[in-house]
């Protein structure tokens, strides 16, 4: 347990990768952790689409836009792209809106379920769904909703402190910094500002 609260707090958005694939049936698995997530009454609208296949990964690839704050110094390098994408689907005819908690927990199962296996992930909201839809055939009743892009890592992130800004950045030896903000200043005991347990 305590090896897998550390991991959780160890994760970081990962960019940059190593070239080397995961195995079938870990995607396979990873998008089972999605399915076995909270559903909001327990509808389960999501489905998900599995990109591991080398031609259709540098198809995909441009469709995604990373690190909007330090673009293009986010851009995975070439040669550092994931190896494998899980795109998740919503089923429209299943529910239209309200969804997103259900995209969440999802995602966040899959994106810790990968970690146990030592595979890191970036998951993206800003991703040209049109082109897309038309490279996957992904049909109309479907709505993308995001990307969650996988592959081993080959970069190290470290967190800050937030100092007034939430955006990231990378320093000279391009080790990208992520400023989250303090324990004490989201935390609040019993009564709305009370920042100790009386
Ligand atoms: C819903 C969601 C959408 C995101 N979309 C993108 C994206 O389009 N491109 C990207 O590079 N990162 C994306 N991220 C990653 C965030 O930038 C990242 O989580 C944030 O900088 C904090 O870093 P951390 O994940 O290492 O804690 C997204 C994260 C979330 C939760």
């Amino acid at each position: 347990m305590e090896n897998f609260l550390e991991l959780i707090s160890k994760r970081r958005t990962i960019r940059q990768f190593r070239a080397q694939t995961i195995p079938e049936n870990i995607l396979v698995k990873l998008v089972d952790l999605g399915r076995l997530a909270p559903s909001a009454a327990n509808l389960q609208p999501l489905e998900f689409l599995v990109v591991s296949d080398p031609e259709t990964r540098k198809e995909v690839f441009p469709c995604l836009r990373w690190a909007a704050y330090i673009n293009p110094a986010g851009d995975p390098k070439p040669g550092q792209e994931p190896t494998a994408y899980i795109i998740i689907l919503v089923n429209t005819e299943i529910r239209e809106k309200g969804y997103e908690y259900d995209v969440g927990a999802a995602a966040e199962n899959i994106i810790l379920g990968a970690l146990t296996q030592g595979i890191a992930s970036c998951w993206l909201i800003s991703v040209n769904r049109d082109r897309l839809r038309e490279i996957l055939s992904i049909p109309e009743k479907y709505r993308i909703d995001s990307v969650i892009a996988l592959g081993y890592p080959a970069e190290n992130p470290v967190v800050e402190d937030f100092s007034g800004s939430v955006k990231y950045w990378k320093d000279e030896a391009g080790v990208l910094h992520v400023p989250k903000r303090k324990l004490e200043d989201v935390i609040h005991f019993n009564r709305f500002g009370q920042k100790q347990r009386k």
